[in-house]
């Protein structure tokens, strides 16, 4: 089996005259945790959107050839709408089982322990609108999960999640890594937990600045894509290896 599932090659893309992303080009296989990595603006979401394909016009060439479980930056919420936790979960079932096809009895089994594995089981007969925001965002990663991804695409997927939940949310992806053999790409502001968790770091500022495994990266080598920002990201790095004493 190829363990390439990803390819971006040369990715440009501008609004007007003004550059967004510039000549970016990576490949992430089967396995792989990549953590991205950069300032606000610096492109990140519109990298994740070409590679969905949410985004036209720009030049360059995306090759997908795996099937993709998207957790987007801020999803959209409809709080009046009267749809249950686990109802909103088995939307994730529905590529494979088509939207009109009743759900059996192993279909509502798999949601129940993807909502047990993201630690809001006892939720799921609740309305969705009803959760708070970090409860919401484990129900959009049970969703993704339930369509059995090889590559998981997640934007900023920790926003508001405590740091309880933070720690057993990434502990859930490495194994999912490893059970279901998946590839995950990441956005994240959480630049300690990136380094704990990500098998590499893809560090963007409209262009790619840098992109090596996680153990090897030195925050000299950050400084251009983080610029004004560099030391809060000394900081963080520091915090983190005071905390895990290295
Ligand atoms: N439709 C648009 N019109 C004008 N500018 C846009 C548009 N969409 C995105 N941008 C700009 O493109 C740049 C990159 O945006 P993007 O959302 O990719 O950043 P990001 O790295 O995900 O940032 P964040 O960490 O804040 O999520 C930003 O400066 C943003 O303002
Ligand atoms: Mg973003």
């Amino acid at each position: 089996m190829e363990s390439r599932i990803l390819r971006v090659e040369s990715l440009s893309y501008k609004i007007g005259s003004h550059w967004i992303l510039r000549d970016v080009s990576f490949e992430v296989s089967r396995r792989e945790f990549v953590g991205i990595i950069g300032p606000n603006g610096a492109g990140k979401t519109t990298l994740i959107k070409a590679i969905v394909g949410d985004l036209s016009d720009y030049s360059g060439k995306v090759s997908v050839s795996a099937k993709i479980g998207y957790l987007s930056q801020n999803p959209e919420r409809k709080r009046d709408f009267p749809i249950r936790v686990k109802e909103v979960a088995a939307m994730g079932l529905y590529g494979e089982r088509g939207i009109l096809k009743p759900l059996r009895k192993c279909d509502w089994k798999k949601v129940e322990d993807l909502l047990e594995r993201v630690g809001i089981y006892d939720l799921k007969e609740r309305r969705a609108g009803t959760l708070s925001g970090g409860e919401y965002q484990r129900l959009m990663l049970a969703r993704a999960l339930a369509s059995e991804p090889e590559l998981l695409i997640l934007d900023e997927p920790e926003a508001g999640v405590d740091e309880m939940g933070k720690s057993s949310f990434y502990r859930l992806l490495e194994s999912l890594k490893n059970d279901k053999n998946m590839g995950i790409l990441m956005v994240s502001h959480d630049i300690g937990m990136v380094f704990e968790a990500c098998d590499t770091v893809m560090c963007i500022n409209k262009t790619l600045h840098c992109h090596t495994s996680a153990d090897k990266i030195r925050p000299e080598e950050l400084q251009s894509a983080f610029s004004g920002d560099l030391d809060l990201f000394i900081r963080s790095r520091d915090h983190f290896e005071r905390e895990h004493h290295l």
